[in-house]
Protein backbone atom coordinates (compact mmCIF):
# COMPACT_ATOMS: atom_id res chain seq x y z
CA UNK A 1 0.00 0.00 0.00
CA UNK A 2 2.62 2.43 -0.46
CA UNK A 3 1.62 4.26 -3.50
CA UNK A 4 -1.60 4.66 -2.01
CA UNK A 5 -0.23 6.37 1.50
CA UNK A 6 1.84 8.29 -0.50
CA UNK A 7 -0.60 9.31 -2.51
CA UNK A 8 -2.30 10.73 0.17
CA UNK A 9 -2.32 14.25 2.23
CA UNK A 10 -1.39 13.99 5.22
CA UNK A 11 -4.83 14.63 6.68
CA UNK A 12 -6.22 12.08 5.33
CA UNK A 13 -3.09 9.41 6.05
CA UNK A 14 -4.11 10.39 9.35
CA UNK A 15 -7.99 10.02 9.20
CA UNK A 16 -6.95 6.75 7.06
CA UNK A 17 -5.30 5.07 9.68
CA UNK A 18 -7.64 6.11 12.98
CA UNK A 19 -10.31 4.81 11.46
CA UNK A 20 -10.58 1.54 11.22
CA UNK A 21 -14.89 1.58 10.36
CA UNK A 22 -16.56 3.28 8.19
CA UNK A 23 -19.52 5.31 9.38
CA UNK A 24 -21.96 2.87 7.92
CA UNK A 25 -25.55 1.35 9.29
CA UNK A 26 -24.24 -2.12 8.68
CA UNK A 27 -27.63 -3.78 10.11
CA UNK A 28 -29.33 -1.39 7.24
CA UNK A 29 -27.41 -2.60 4.59
CA UNK A 30 -29.18 -4.28 1.19
CA UNK A 31 -27.14 -5.15 -2.38
CA UNK A 32 -27.44 -0.77 -3.29
CA UNK A 33 -24.57 0.69 -4.19
CA UNK A 34 -22.16 2.36 -1.08
CA UNK A 35 -19.46 4.46 -2.36
CA UNK A 36 -15.76 3.24 -0.79
CA UNK A 37 -13.18 5.27 -1.02
CA UNK A 38 -10.44 3.47 -3.35
CA UNK A 39 -10.76 1.79 -6.94
CA UNK A 40 -8.74 -0.20 -9.26
CA UNK A 41 -7.62 0.65 -12.74
CA UNK A 42 -5.38 -1.19 -14.57
CA UNK A 43 -5.08 -0.33 -18.76
CA UNK A 44 -4.19 -2.26 -22.04
CA UNK A 45 -3.15 -0.25 -24.37
CA UNK A 46 -2.45 -0.28 -28.07
CA UNK A 47 1.34 0.40 -27.33
CA UNK A 48 1.81 -2.27 -24.29
CA UNK A 49 -0.25 -4.61 -25.52
CA UNK A 50 -0.56 -6.20 -22.31
CA UNK A 51 -2.26 -5.32 -19.07
CA UNK A 52 0.34 -3.31 -16.75
CA UNK A 53 0.81 -0.57 -14.54
CA UNK A 54 -2.47 -1.24 -12.18
CA UNK A 55 -2.87 1.89 -9.64
CA UNK A 56 -5.19 2.91 -6.75
CA UNK A 57 -7.25 5.48 -7.54
CA UNK A 58 -9.91 7.05 -5.46
CA UNK A 59 -13.52 6.44 -6.48
CA UNK A 60 -15.35 8.10 -8.79
CA UNK A 61 -16.53 8.83 -12.06
CA UNK A 62 -14.42 7.29 -15.20
CA UNK A 63 -13.66 9.30 -18.81
CA UNK A 64 -14.10 7.34 -21.70
CA UNK A 65 -14.68 8.22 -25.49
CA UNK A 66 -18.31 8.33 -26.70
CA UNK A 67 -17.36 5.55 -29.26
CA UNK A 68 -15.88 3.17 -26.54
CA UNK A 69 -16.44 -0.29 -26.85
CA UNK A 70 -18.17 -1.00 -24.11
CA UNK A 71 -20.64 1.70 -24.57
CA UNK A 72 -21.92 1.07 -27.95
CA UNK A 73 -21.74 -2.69 -28.58
CA UNK A 74 -21.40 -3.53 -24.89
CA UNK A 75 -18.16 -5.53 -25.08
CA UNK A 76 -17.46 -5.59 -21.64
CA UNK A 77 -17.89 -8.47 -18.61
CA UNK A 78 -18.16 -8.12 -14.78
CA UNK A 79 -17.52 -10.63 -11.80
CA UNK A 80 -18.90 -10.39 -8.32
CA UNK A 81 -17.19 -11.64 -5.18
CA UNK A 82 -16.69 -10.83 -1.36
CA UNK A 83 -14.73 -10.33 1.72
CA UNK A 84 -15.88 -11.11 4.70
CA UNK A 85 -14.31 -9.99 8.16
CA UNK A 86 -13.69 -12.92 10.80
CA UNK A 87 -14.14 -12.85 14.43
CA UNK A 88 -10.46 -11.69 15.09
CA UNK A 89 -10.85 -8.71 12.46
CA UNK A 90 -9.24 -10.46 9.88
CA UNK A 91 -10.30 -10.57 6.04
CA UNK A 92 -10.76 -13.58 4.70
CA UNK A 93 -11.19 -13.54 0.39
CA UNK A 94 -13.24 -16.67 -0.94
CA UNK A 95 -12.46 -18.59 -4.07
CA UNK A 96 -11.18 -15.51 -5.95
CA UNK A 97 -9.21 -17.45 -8.29
CA UNK A 98 -12.36 -19.03 -9.81
CA UNK A 99 -13.63 -15.65 -10.47
CA UNK A 100 -10.03 -14.60 -12.22
CA UNK A 101 -10.51 -18.07 -14.20
CA UNK A 102 -14.01 -17.07 -15.25
CA UNK A 103 -13.16 -13.75 -16.38
CA UNK A 104 -11.09 -15.29 -18.71
CA UNK A 105 -13.36 -17.44 -20.07
CA UNK A 106 -15.72 -14.79 -20.57
CA UNK A 107 -12.88 -12.36 -21.75
CA UNK A 108 -12.22 -15.26 -24.79
CA UNK A 109 -15.56 -15.28 -26.02
CA UNK A 110 -15.99 -11.67 -25.60
CA UNK A 111 -12.52 -11.44 -27.87
CA UNK A 112 -11.03 -9.26 -25.29
CA UNK A 113 -7.72 -9.52 -23.49
CA UNK A 114 -8.20 -10.28 -19.81
CA UNK A 115 -5.99 -9.57 -17.06
CA UNK A 116 -3.58 -12.64 -15.49
CA UNK A 117 -5.18 -14.20 -12.60
CA UNK A 118 -2.33 -13.39 -10.71
CA UNK A 119 -3.08 -9.86 -11.76
CA UNK A 120 -6.71 -9.82 -10.72
CA UNK A 121 -6.32 -11.32 -7.76
CA UNK A 122 -3.48 -8.45 -7.00
CA UNK A 123 -5.86 -6.05 -7.99
CA UNK A 124 -8.55 -7.86 -5.41
CA UNK A 125 -6.84 -7.60 -2.75
CA UNK A 126 -5.41 -4.09 -3.02
CA UNK A 127 -8.94 -2.93 -3.78
CA UNK A 128 -10.08 -4.67 -0.31
CA UNK A 129 -7.24 -3.59 2.15
CA UNK A 130 -7.71 0.03 0.58
CA UNK A 131 -11.23 -0.07 1.22
CA UNK A 132 -10.34 -2.02 4.62
CA UNK A 133 -12.88 0.30 6.98
CA UNK A 134 -15.93 -0.53 4.61
CA UNK A 135 -15.63 -4.55 5.65
CA UNK A 136 -18.50 -4.61 7.74
CA UNK A 137 -18.04 -6.07 11.51
CA UNK A 138 -17.88 -9.71 11.16
CA UNK A 139 -21.17 -11.58 10.62
CA UNK A 140 -22.83 -8.24 9.55
CA UNK A 141 -22.51 -8.26 6.04
CA UNK A 142 -19.11 -8.16 3.74
CA UNK A 143 -17.47 -6.08 1.07
CA UNK A 144 -18.86 -7.03 -2.60
CA UNK A 145 -16.00 -6.69 -4.91
CA UNK A 146 -17.00 -5.62 -8.70
CA UNK A 147 -14.21 -5.85 -11.32
CA UNK A 148 -15.26 -4.54 -14.66
CA UNK A 149 -13.74 -5.85 -18.31
CA UNK A 150 -14.45 -3.33 -20.40
CA UNK A 151 -13.27 -2.37 -24.06
CA UNK A 152 -12.70 1.20 -23.58
CA UNK A 153 -10.58 2.23 -27.29
CA UNK A 154 -12.26 4.37 -29.77
CA UNK A 155 -14.52 1.98 -31.45
CA UNK A 156 -17.21 3.11 -33.93
CA UNK A 157 -16.80 0.25 -36.42
CA UNK A 158 -18.48 -3.34 -35.73
CA UNK A 159 -15.12 -4.72 -34.07
CA UNK A 160 -12.78 -5.62 -30.50
CA UNK A 161 -11.63 -2.55 -29.14
CA UNK A 162 -8.16 -1.37 -29.59
CA UNK A 163 -7.81 -0.66 -25.71
CA UNK A 164 -9.80 -1.90 -22.49
CA UNK A 165 -9.98 -1.16 -18.90
CA UNK A 166 -10.22 -3.21 -15.59
CA UNK A 167 -11.48 -1.88 -12.93
CA UNK A 168 -12.23 -2.85 -9.68
CA UNK A 169 -14.70 -0.95 -7.08
CA UNK A 170 -16.75 -2.38 -4.02
CA UNK A 171 -19.47 -1.58 -1.69
CA UNK A 172 -20.03 -2.70 1.49
CA UNK A 173 -23.75 -5.20 1.55
CA UNK A 174 -25.82 -7.23 4.03
CA UNK A 175 -26.31 -10.87 4.63
CA UNK A 176 -28.24 -12.31 1.93
CA UNK A 177 -30.66 -14.74 3.58
CA UNK A 178 -33.36 -11.80 4.28
CA UNK A 179 -36.57 -12.66 3.09
CA UNK A 180 -37.60 -15.81 0.51
CA UNK A 181 -38.43 -15.43 -2.83
CA UNK A 182 -41.52 -15.61 -4.77
CA UNK A 183 -40.74 -16.73 -8.32
CA UNK A 184 -42.46 -16.77 -11.39
CA UNK A 185 -41.64 -18.99 -14.61
CA UNK A 186 -41.31 -16.35 -17.70
CA UNK A 187 -42.28 -18.58 -20.90
CA UNK A 188 -42.16 -15.46 -23.33
CA UNK A 189 -39.07 -14.27 -22.75
CA UNK A 190 -35.85 -15.57 -22.69
CA UNK A 191 -32.32 -14.96 -20.79
CA UNK A 192 -29.90 -17.02 -22.98
CA UNK A 193 -29.89 -19.17 -26.60
CA UNK A 194 -27.22 -21.69 -27.07
CA UNK A 195 -24.12 -20.19 -28.94
CA UNK A 196 -24.93 -17.09 -26.98
CA UNK A 197 -23.42 -15.34 -23.89
CA UNK A 198 -25.35 -16.79 -21.23
CA UNK A 199 -22.63 -18.94 -19.88
CA UNK A 200 -20.46 -15.79 -19.41
CA UNK A 201 -20.60 -12.52 -17.31
CA UNK A 202 -21.55 -10.52 -20.41
CA UNK A 203 -22.75 -6.74 -19.23
CA UNK A 204 -25.18 -7.79 -21.74
CA UNK A 205 -26.74 -10.80 -20.08
CA UNK A 206 -28.67 -8.50 -17.57
CA UNK A 207 -31.04 -5.15 -18.36
CA UNK A 208 -32.64 -7.21 -21.64
CA UNK A 209 -34.65 -9.03 -18.95
CA UNK A 210 -35.73 -5.91 -17.33
CA UNK A 211 -39.27 -5.56 -18.69
CA UNK A 212 -40.24 -9.00 -18.38
CA UNK A 213 -38.60 -8.74 -14.52
CA UNK A 214 -40.47 -5.15 -13.75
CA UNK A 215 -43.16 -6.32 -14.45
CA UNK A 216 -43.31 -9.17 -12.95
CA UNK A 217 -41.92 -7.19 -9.60
CA UNK A 218 -45.23 -5.29 -10.10
CA UNK A 219 -47.16 -8.30 -9.64
CA UNK A 220 -45.87 -8.72 -6.38
CA UNK A 221 -42.97 -11.69 -7.95
CA UNK A 222 -39.54 -11.25 -6.36
CA UNK A 223 -37.70 -13.02 -9.34
CA UNK A 224 -38.21 -14.55 -12.99
CA UNK A 225 -37.27 -18.09 -13.44
CA UNK A 226 -35.86 -18.86 -17.03
CA UNK A 227 -36.98 -21.56 -19.53
CA UNK A 228 -34.43 -23.20 -21.96
CA UNK A 229 -34.71 -20.93 -25.72
CA UNK A 230 -35.08 -24.26 -27.67
CA UNK A 231 -37.64 -26.62 -26.12
CA UNK A 232 -39.35 -24.01 -22.96
CA UNK A 233 -39.34 -26.90 -21.46
CA UNK A 234 -36.79 -26.72 -18.59
CA UNK A 235 -35.72 -24.72 -16.36
CA UNK A 236 -32.72 -22.75 -16.51
CA UNK A 237 -31.96 -20.06 -14.26
CA UNK A 238 -33.24 -16.53 -12.21
CA UNK A 239 -32.40 -13.00 -13.75
CA UNK A 240 -29.20 -13.00 -11.28
CA UNK A 241 -28.99 -16.56 -9.65
CA UNK A 242 -28.72 -20.32 -10.42
CA UNK A 243 -31.80 -22.61 -8.86
CA UNK A 244 -31.88 -25.93 -7.12
CA UNK A 245 -34.37 -28.35 -6.41
CA UNK A 246 -34.75 -30.87 -3.71
CA UNK A 247 -36.76 -34.27 -3.67
CA UNK A 248 -35.94 -36.86 -0.84
CA UNK A 249 -31.93 -37.33 -1.07
CA UNK A 250 -31.18 -35.70 -4.36
CA UNK A 251 -29.95 -32.46 -4.79
CA UNK A 252 -30.58 -31.13 -8.64
CA UNK A 253 -29.27 -27.91 -10.52
CA UNK A 254 -29.37 -27.31 -14.51
CA UNK A 255 -26.45 -27.99 -16.36
CA UNK A 256 -24.67 -24.99 -17.53
CA UNK A 257 -23.55 -26.09 -21.61
CA UNK A 258 -23.30 -22.78 -21.89
CA UNK A 259 -26.81 -21.03 -21.42
CA UNK A 260 -26.50 -20.67 -17.64
CA UNK A 261 -24.08 -19.11 -15.73
CA UNK A 262 -21.46 -21.68 -13.97
CA UNK A 263 -21.54 -19.65 -10.26
CA UNK A 264 -18.81 -19.63 -7.90
CA UNK A 265 -21.85 -20.38 -5.11
CA UNK A 266 -23.47 -22.80 -7.26
CA UNK A 267 -20.32 -25.43 -7.83
CA UNK A 268 -19.56 -25.16 -4.02
CA UNK A 269 -23.08 -25.58 -2.71
CA UNK A 270 -22.77 -28.49 -4.70
CA UNK A 271 -19.63 -29.57 -2.86
CA UNK A 272 -21.00 -28.68 0.36
CA UNK A 273 -24.36 -30.77 -0.80
CA UNK A 274 -22.15 -34.24 -1.56
CA UNK A 275 -19.93 -33.78 1.94
CA UNK A 276 -23.53 -33.75 3.81
CA UNK A 277 -24.31 -36.82 2.25
CA UNK A 278 -27.11 -35.93 -0.87
CA UNK A 279 -26.75 -37.02 -4.36
CA UNK A 280 -26.59 -33.92 -6.36
CA UNK A 281 -27.12 -34.24 -10.00
CA UNK A 282 -26.30 -31.68 -12.95
CA UNK A 283 -28.84 -32.23 -15.35
CA UNK A 284 -32.16 -31.21 -17.34
CA UNK A 285 -35.00 -30.66 -15.32
CA UNK A 286 -38.21 -30.19 -17.09
CA UNK A 287 -40.79 -27.77 -15.78
CA UNK A 288 -42.69 -30.21 -14.40
CA UNK A 289 -40.53 -31.17 -11.76
CA UNK A 290 -40.52 -28.39 -9.81
CA UNK A 291 -44.17 -29.26 -9.13
CA UNK A 292 -43.09 -32.12 -6.87
CA UNK A 293 -40.26 -30.47 -5.73
CA UNK A 294 -39.79 -30.40 -1.80
CA UNK A 295 -37.67 -27.72 -1.50
CA UNK A 296 -36.08 -25.66 -4.09
CA UNK A 297 -33.64 -22.64 -3.33
CA UNK A 298 -31.37 -20.25 -5.44
CA UNK A 299 -27.76 -19.66 -4.65
CA UNK A 300 -25.12 -16.45 -6.15
CA UNK A 301 -22.37 -14.38 -4.50
CA UNK A 302 -24.77 -11.68 -4.04
CA UNK A 303 -27.96 -13.45 -2.63
CA UNK A 304 -25.48 -16.79 -1.38
CA UNK A 305 -28.64 -19.29 -0.78
CA UNK A 306 -31.97 -18.15 -0.57
CA UNK A 307 -34.97 -20.42 -0.28
CA UNK A 308 -38.13 -19.92 -2.81
CA UNK A 309 -41.13 -19.97 -0.94
CA UNK A 310 -43.69 -20.35 -3.80
CA UNK A 311 -43.28 -20.85 -7.74
CA UNK A 312 -45.58 -19.66 -10.13
CA UNK A 313 -46.28 -21.54 -13.65
CA UNK A 314 -49.38 -20.39 -15.97
CA UNK A 315 -51.44 -18.90 -13.10
CA UNK A 316 -50.33 -22.61 -11.64
CA UNK A 317 -48.51 -21.52 -8.04
CA UNK A 318 -46.79 -23.87 -6.21
CA UNK A 319 -45.42 -23.34 -2.48
CA UNK A 320 -42.27 -25.08 -0.89
CA UNK A 321 -40.95 -25.58 2.77
CA UNK A 322 -39.58 -22.68 4.55
CA UNK A 323 -37.77 -22.07 7.86
CA UNK A 324 -34.97 -23.06 10.32
CA UNK A 325 -35.36 -27.19 9.19
CA UNK A 326 -34.55 -26.73 5.69
CA UNK A 327 -31.69 -27.70 3.65
CA UNK A 328 -31.23 -24.08 2.38
CA UNK A 329 -30.94 -23.07 5.73
CA UNK A 330 -28.23 -25.42 6.55
CA UNK A 331 -26.55 -25.04 3.16
CA UNK A 332 -26.22 -20.90 4.35
CA UNK A 333 -24.83 -21.18 7.68
CA UNK A 334 -22.06 -23.32 6.46
CA UNK A 335 -21.00 -21.32 3.11
CA UNK A 336 -20.99 -18.68 5.47
CA UNK A 337 -19.35 -20.24 8.07
CA UNK A 338 -16.45 -21.10 5.90
CA UNK A 339 -16.84 -17.42 4.22
CA UNK A 340 -16.46 -15.54 7.69
CA UNK A 341 -13.65 -18.17 9.30
CA UNK A 342 -16.14 -20.00 11.66
CA UNK A 343 -15.79 -23.20 10.25
CA UNK A 344 -12.58 -24.34 9.35
CA UNK A 345 -12.07 -24.32 5.82
CA UNK A 346 -10.60 -28.14 4.77
CA UNK A 347 -11.14 -27.18 1.24
CA UNK A 348 -8.56 -24.22 0.81
CA UNK A 349 -11.23 -22.15 -0.80
CA UNK A 350 -10.66 -19.10 1.61
CA UNK A 351 -7.12 -16.64 1.62
CA UNK A 352 -6.86 -14.20 4.54
CA UNK A 353 -5.23 -11.22 3.24
C1 LIG B 1 -23.68 -11.92 -8.06
O1 LIG B 1 -24.41 -12.64 -7.39
O2 LIG B 1 -22.57 -11.52 -7.67
C2 LIG B 1 -24.05 -11.50 -9.40
O3 LIG B 1 -23.19 -11.23 -10.16
C3 LIG B 1 -25.45 -11.34 -9.75
C4 LIG B 1 -25.72 -9.91 -9.99
C5 LIG B 1 -26.57 -9.74 -11.17
C6 LIG B 1 -26.17 -9.23 -8.75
Amino acid sequence: LTFLMTSLSKQEQVEWEKADYANVNWDELGFALTKTDYMYVMKFTEEEQMFCNGTLTRFGNIQMCPSSGILNYGQGLFEGLKAYRKEDEGILLFRTEENALRMKVGADRMCMPSPTVDQFIDAVKKSVLANKRWVPPHGRGSLYIRPLLMGTGRNLEVKPSSEYTFLVYASPVGNGLKGVLNLMVEDNVHRATPGGTGGIKAVTNYSPIYKPLTEAKAKGFSDLLYLDALTGSNIEECSGCNIFILKGNVISTPTTHGTILPGITRKSIMEIASGFGYQVEERAIPIKEVFDAEEVFCTGTAMIVKSVASITYQGKRIEYKLGAETLAQKLHATLTGIQTGVIEDKLGWTMVI
